[in-house]
């Protein structure tokens, strides 16, 4: 468990889980006695090198949870809360967990998760990520999503699965109607398999498959200009309505 975040006044950020011994770094080491200052506090490294102390938020815990599969990046998950409205009286259903990031975000918003992981490998590292976070409306099941979900009434289905249009017919039982599916996939094929599916189901209306670039840019003086390395392509998300 993260105790406290460490910044250089150039960015760079040291994780602190264990507040009852000096803490070493790259810039050597911090008394223990300094790691329990207020929030905001300037320390200094036994070699002078100044640091702010601050107390980890769920953005720090969040950053440093245990990855396995490809995970949905930041920029992706911000387009599915927002563009299905999610929030404190939502529920969600989530499939597959993978190291669960995308149920780790939306639980930190929505009243109640629900992932389903197949691999019971994968399920214990989510279990582990959602300890360390101390999220306490987030279940995760060991199951297969195609074979069924028994969650009803569910506000948002979210697929990051190698074969979504498998999931569409427990997903359609299981939305409340005005419920949306969010599907999201790294190829176009899987894409256009997924909707092929939905638009067999008059119950459901696709709305729009969406790509988000997001380009970082380098600010230094007037050396001002888009970073030459960036995050390349991640994945499509596909958007959907049940509408009755
Ligand atoms: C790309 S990962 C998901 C990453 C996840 N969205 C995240 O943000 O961390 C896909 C996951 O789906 C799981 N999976 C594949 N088929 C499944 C199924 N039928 N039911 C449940 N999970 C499944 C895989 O084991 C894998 O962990």
């Amino acid at each position: 468990m993260i105790k406290k975040i460490l910044y250089t006044k150039e960015g760079k950020k040291f994780f602190v889980k264990d507040i009852d011994k000096d803490y070493h770094c790259q810039y050597g080491f911090i008394k223990k006695s300094d790691l329990n200052k207020k929030p905001g506090s300037k320390i200094k490294t036994n070699t002078k090198k100044e640091l702010l102390i601050l107390e980890p938020s769920f953005i720090d815990v969040y950053s440093k949870i245990k990855r396995l599969p490809q995970i949905i990046p930041l920029k992706d998950l911000g387009s599915i809360i927002t563009k299905t409205g999610m929030g404190r009286d939502s529920k969600v259903v989530d499939a597959g967990a993978g190291s669960g990031a995308l149920a780790l975000m939306l639980a930190n918003i929505v009243k109640e998760v629900t992932t389903y992981e197949i691999r019971e490998d994968f399920y214990n590292v989510v279990k582990e990520n959602i300890e360390n976070l101390g999220l306490k409306n987030i279940k995760i099941k060991n199951k297969d999503i195609y074979n069924g979900i028994s969650e009803k009434n569910i506000d948002l289905i979210t697929l990051d699965l190698p074969e979504p249009w498998k999931a569409v017919m427990p997903a359609k039982k299981s939305l409340k109607v005005g419920g949306f599916i969010v599907s999201y996939s790294p190829t176009i094929p899987q894409v256009m398999d997924f909707t092929e599916e939905i638009k067999k189901h008059k119950e459901l209306l696709y709305l729009e498959t969406i790509e988000i670039i997001e380009r970082q840019w380098e600010i230094d003086e007037r050396k001002v200009r888009p970073k030459s390395q960036q995050i390349g392509h991640s994945g499509f998300l596909s958007f959907i309505r049940k509408i009755n």
